[in-house]
Order: structure tokens, then sequence, then C-alpha cells
């Protein structure tokens, strides 16, 4: 029995990616996973095989994090044992567009904002009062290395993972004597979806994104998510920056050839 075992572990955005890949790793370790997403159909897929891996129980729920009273009715709505959530991985997020920020799309960024930066927020607003209620839960926020360093077209979404780290950095700060861990994962490069969505589907373009270079995968950034929910109730993993070996900062990458 690992300390993770029959805990509550809510991972917003677990359809693809980092989330999924954590809904994986979560099973294994006998966790109860409440999982969220738009497209229902594909966390009702991972569902058999997240039971085979040794998940608890399954809640998977249909969510447009940016759709503030869906959220408020979707978390006030779980009954026992969902309603008590022991670990949320606030992870759904995206990148639109790479276009230099006086030639950007508005729509692109009112998509980034109000899913990075407010849908992170609903979340945590509905979630962490019965944390605090409970005197115990970990909040584990998907950041970025785009909240530490921009990069030239990142405009508007390193903006948006600069404010995640100012969240970060504030929860932590509100729930100080609570019991509550507030953390986040920082990633660099990973091969997820994330820069199809960037790039509105356009495959090829995407593909260039990791070529001559091996980026991380979602599983290395759910095994150190893992680690840090894990880690005993006194221990708080503040912030992680987790790069790929062959990146070095947001624009420093070796490729070969
Ligand atoms: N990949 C990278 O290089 C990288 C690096 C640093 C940080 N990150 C961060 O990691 C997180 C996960 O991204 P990923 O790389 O795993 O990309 P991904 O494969 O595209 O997964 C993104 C997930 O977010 C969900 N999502 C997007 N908009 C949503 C919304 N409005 N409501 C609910 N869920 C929504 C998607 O589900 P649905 O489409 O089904 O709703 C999907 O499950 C993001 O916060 C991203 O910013 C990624």
């Amino acid at each position: 029995m690992t300390r993770l075992a029959g805990q509550v572990v809510c991972i917003t955005g677990a359809s693809s990616g980092i989330g999924a890949a954590c809904a994986r790793t979560f099973a294994r370790e006998g966790s109860r996973l409440l999982l969220a997403a738009r497209r229902l159909e594909r966390l009702e897929a991972l569902e058999s095989e997240l039971r085979a891996a040794g998940a608890a129980g399954i809640r998977s729920v249909a969510l447009d994090v940016r759709d503030r009273e869906a959220v408020i009715e979707t978390f006030e709505s779980l009954d026992a044992p969902w309603r008590d959530i022991d670990v949320l991985v606030n992870n759904a997020g995206l990148s639109r567009g790479l276009d230099p920020l006086h030639r950007g799309l508005h729509s692109d960024w009112e998509e980034m904002l109000d899913t990075n930066v407010k849908g992170l927020l609903w979340v945590d607003r509905v979630v962490v009062p019965g944390m605090v209620e409970r005197k115990r839960g970990t909040v584990i926020h998907i950041g970025s290395i785009a909240g530490r360093q921009v990069y030239p077209g990142g405009n508007v979404y390193c903006a948006s993972k600069h404010a995640v780290r100012a969240l970060t950095d504030g929860l932590r700060l509100d729930v100080n004597g609570s019991g509550v861990r507030v953390m986040s994962v920082d990633p660099g490069m990973v091969d997820t979806e994330f820069s199809e969505v960037r790039f509105h589907g356009d495959r090829d373009k995407a593909g260039k994104v990791y070529r001559g270079m091996q980026p991380l995968s979602g599983d290395d950034v759910a095994e150190v998510v893992r680690f840090a929910a894990s880690l005993p109730e006194h221990v708080v993993l503040a912030e992680t920056l987790l790069l790929p070996t062959d990146q070095a900062s947001a624009t420093t990458v070796h490729r070969k050839g």
C-alpha cells in the first residue's frame, strides 16, 4: 500500500498528454481518480486500462474549465467519496499560436487566458475550501518553463503561465497554517498534443518542435507529480522545473543533425 492508495486524486485535462499520464500513474498507486476534460469519450476510453492498473475507483466528468458555473456545479454536486479531494492536479491548459504580439489573434489570447488562468482559478476556488476545512490536501499546478522565461511569439501563453506561478505562490501564502500543500511542476518541452493544439491541428509544424531532440514524455512529468504528492504531509516540493536533457532554457535546445 502506498501513501496515495485510496486517496481521491482529481486531474483536470486528463484526456490527453500529461493529465492522462498522471491518471495512469496514480492508478498504479491505487488512488481513486476523478478525471475531468471536455472530451468525455476520451476519459471513458481510458477507464478500463486505469482499472486494470489498480485505480480504486474512477469518476469521469465532462467539463470545460472556462465555464465557471459548470465548474461550480460539477464539483458541488459530487457525492462521497469524490467530494473530499485529497490531491488536485490542476493541469488543463493549452497554447494557441506563436504569433508576435502585434499580429496575435484575440481569439487565441482569450482561449489561453480563459483556460490557463481563469479555468485554473475556478477549479482551485471550488476545491480548496474543502481542503482547508479538512485541514489537509495537496494542490499541484502544472505550470511551465514559460512561467519563468519568455520566448519570441510566446507572449500571451508565457503571461498565462507567469500568472500560474504567481497564483501558486499566492495560494501557498493564503492557505499557510491550514495544512494544505501547494506546489507547481513546471515542465519544459513535453511530447503531447500540446504543439498540435498550438498550431491549430497542423501536425507537420507540431512535429518540427521536437525535431532532432528528445523531449520529456507525459510519463516523465507524471512521475514527478506522483513523487510530489506522495511526500510526507509536512513536506512541500514548492516548485520544480523539469527539463529534457537536450533543453537548457526556453530557447536553448540541442538538436542532432
Ligand atoms: N507539452 C508541453 O511541452 C508543456 C510544457 C509545459 C507545460 N505544459 C502544460 O501542461 C498542461 C497539459 O498539457 P499537455 O502538454 O498534456 O497538452 P495536451 O496533450 O494538449 O493536453 C491538454 C489537456 O487539457 C485539456 N483542456 C484544454 N482545454 C480545456 C478546457 N477548456 N477544459 C477542460 N480541459 C481542457 C485537454 O482536454 P480536452 O481537450 O478533452 O478538454 C487535454 O486533456 C497544460 O497546462 C500545458 O500548458 C505543457
